[in-house]
């Protein structure tokens, strides 16, 4: 079949599919070992840059931002949080990070990340591309894979690589180049989804509040001083629309009443959305010359903050094999990446999954379930080895060390 032409060539070690925090990092670190990308989104850069994700970063991962040289934004804006409530029984539990495992977790949004990781991008003189259509992913079983695309400005470029690497996003192409005969996809869908909502109010709690009851979950988070984030439990299919203010807030107060007489702050309503999620891992992670990172390969649900901190574990891993791989060792290089990403996946899969059964009710649960459940959040909340471990899994685990 003949090719259409393309307007412009480009080569470099490394095409990034995905413009998102997984492959601006990945660029990043890349760049920083002398390793040229070209990263392409079909979304534009204001588009990321204003689509509210997750809020919490693991310790690590603030770290990594600022000693990579990324941006010191995240210790100078972000707020360090050393624990959070867990509310049911209409009692708050406090859950001590630093003092059960001495860690603790930033406040700090992604679309900050997302900001601090484009600028940097920029900065340093890497090349990204945002707005892009077309996208076609060609020959990743040789070693002269290609990116096409059509540009903004209609021009075609074409990006030769000896890389190419996925990284875009909960709905994305490149994890369908690996042959369906040879990939396995894991999933769960959860009968129920997140309304979740931007307020113009001060903070109701100095700490995020993860609050079970027989109403459902809601989950209290932060922003700025003046803006705060909070989700309720609500179905599957539910309408934005059908959702007044007054109603939100009716909805959260009596998911967060107690005996001590806890109260939201209220404040206008400035942006409702549904989040609807699923738990999905697709393995292998690598085909020929393509890898699969962050959310492309493996996605969870928001309930316990690890989405975007995975992500960008992965991609720290990822960097260490590809530059391994074009240092010299080649392919077998990438063996490596699969093993080494795989176990801290599996363990936040497992993580969010019983965080997100532990804290909701589900359609036809039984008074059996609804009791059965404060046993369970009892034993979290009231055994040292119940908090103990909530604020490990919750803080991550350390690169290296434990995992
Ligand atoms: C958020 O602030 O958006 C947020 C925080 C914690 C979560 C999920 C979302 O578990």
């Amino acid at each position: 079949m003949a090719e259409a032409t393309v307007d412009t060539v480009t080569s470099v070690p490394v095409a990034v599919v995905g413009a998102g925090p997984a492959g601006l990092m990945l660029a990043h670190l890349l760049g920083r070992a002398g390793v040229d990308t070209v990263v392409v989104d079909t979304r534009t850069r204001q588009e990321i840059a204003t689509t509210h994700r997750a809020g919490i970063l693991e310790a690590d991962v603030a770290r990594d931002l600022v000693e990579t040289g990324v941006s010191d934004r995240v210790v100078r804006e972000g707020r360090e949080h050393e624990g959070i409530e867990l509310r049911f029984g209409g009692r708050p539990h406090r859950i001590d990070f630093k003092e059960l495992v001495g860690a603790s977790t930033w406040l700090y949004p992604q679309t900050d990340v997302f900001t601090d990781l484009a600028d940097a991008r920029e900065r340093d003189g890497g090349t990204v591309l945002f707005g892009i259509e077309d996208t076609e992913v060609l020959d990743i079983t040789t070693d002269a894979p290609r990116v096409r695309c059509t540009l903004s400005d209609g021009s075609r470029r074409e990006i030769r690589a000896r890389y190419v690497v996925g990284a875009d996003g909960s709905r994305s192409t490149c994890r369908d180049l690996v042959p369906e005969d040879r990939r396995v996809r894991y999933g769960k869908e959860y009968p129920f989804a997140w309304f979740g909502i931007m307020a113009e109010a001060p903070a109701s709690a100095p700490e995020l509040v993860y609050a079970h009851s027989e109403h459902g979950f809601a989950l209290i988070s932060q922003r700025t001083d003046t803006v705060q984030r909070m989700y309720f439990q609500c179905a599957a299919d539910e309408l934005v629309d059908a959702w007044s203010d007054d109603r939100i807030w009716e909805t959260l107060q009596a998911r967060v009443a107690g005996q001590d007489g806890f109260r939201l702050t209220e404040g206008p309503v400035l942006e409702k959305t549904v989040l609807r999620f699923r738990s999905f891992v697709q393995e292998p992670m690598r085909w020929g010359s393509l890898t699969l990172a962050g959310d492309a390969a493996h996605t969870v649900p928001p309930t316990g903050a690890r989405g975007l901190n995975l992500a960008l574990h992965d991609v720290k891993v990822l960097a260490d094999v590809l530059l391994r791989a074009l240092g010299g060792e080649g392919d077998t290089a990438l063996d490596d990446y699969q093993p080494r990403a795989l176990q801290r996946i599996w363990r936040a899969q497992n993580f969010s999954s019983w965080m997100t059964r532990l804290l909701h009710t589900a359609p036809g649960d039984t008074s059996f379930d609804l009791r059965r459940r404060l046993g369970e959040l009892d034993n979290v909340a009231g055994t040292r080895a119940g908090r103990r471990y909530l604020a490990e899994q919750y803080t991550g685990w350390p690169t290296g060390t434990r995992a």
